[in-house]
């Protein structure tokens, strides 16, 4: 089928108590993976790029990949924008055909972070693409940064986010971190469900990679409709094709390594969309 926004995705999970599971994906054999396990366990899927990854490869090559696998497939994809640093950068990727936008404007004062949210909402409004935005800091390696409590997201301000800005998700801080965890993070879950009654769009957790299955589950049942998984992914591939370097060192065909690499994220992604309790709500 043809790629879907993450309007209906993310409203379906948030009514039926699952997540979307949301999974960067950097290159062809990523996009197959992710798109063929979604397949076997019949569930919906969201497919993205960073800021970052787009400038490796211009938007058009991920929408067009992403397109392909789509309509090979039975089940909703839907392909976002995350972690977009700027409007001009929402807008390139809205002209190259993604269903979702993430605009982050986390890093600024909070009438800042409001005025560019709600402006990129007011222009992917016409074309009916969903946006989401960031309140309060997730720590790592996009932040750049330890989490603190002094950066969670604050619930009032969420409300207030909302209503000024008419996000149609919202990405929360409350103790997750990009990148690889150095301990078992406490994650603020009493906090999380304050939010999750205070407003009234799905809320979208960062830094899903090395989260205990537990974690992530209880998040799920406090309030979170998305979780978004990079770095477990890019380990999955790279490992994948270390295996096959190291065991035949004198192989010169690209896919006799991405193969592997490809099946390391399909089943990465299969455990990830289990933990959330996609499987067969497609
Ligand atoms: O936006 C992407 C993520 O929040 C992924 O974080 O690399 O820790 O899985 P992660
Ligand atoms: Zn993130």
């Amino acid at each position: 089928m043809s790629l879907v926004t993450t309007q209906q995705m993310l409203h379906d999970a948030r009514k039926r108590g699952y997540a979307l599971a949301a999974f960067n994906v950097e290159n062809m054999e990523m996009v197959q993976a992710v798109v063929e396990g979604a397949e076997e366990l019949k569930s919906p899927v969201i497919l993205q790029t960073s800021a970052n990854t787009s400038k490796y490869a211009h938007f058009s090559y991920y929408f067009a990949m992403v397109q392909a696998a789509a309509e090979r497939a039975s089940v909703p994809v839907a392909l976002h924008l995350d972690h977009g640093d700027s409007f001009d950068l929402a807008m390139q990727a809205l002209r190259a055909g993604y269903t979702s936008i993430m605009i982050d404007g986390s890093k600024k004062e909070f009438d800042d972070n409001i005025a560019i949210s709600a402006k990129v909402v007011e222009a992917c409004a016409p074309s009916g693409i969903p946006v989401e935005a960031e309140l309060g800091k997730v720590g790592g390696k996009e932040g750049d940064e330890e989490t603190s409590e002094d950066g969670y997201t604050d619930p009032q301000e969420a409300k207030e986010f909302v209503e000024k800005t008419n996000v149609s998700s919202l990405a929360v801080a409350i103790g997750t971190l990009h990148g690889v965890y150095k301990g078992i993070p406490k994650l603020d879950v009493e906090r999380l469900y304050e939010i999750s009654r205070t407003i009234d769009v799905p809320l979208v957790l960062h830094g899903g990679s090395g989260l205990s299955e537990a974690a992530i589950q209880d998040c799920i049942k406090n309030g979170i409709s998305k979780v978004n998984y990079a770095t477990e992914l890019r380990t999955a591939f790279s490992q994948g094709v270390k295996k096959v370097l190291a065991e035949t060192p004198d192989v010169i065909d690209p896919k006799k390594y991405t193969i592997v690499g490809r099946e390391y994220v399909k089943q990465m992604a299969i455990d990830k969309m289990k933990v959330c309790g996609s499987v067969g709500k497609a």
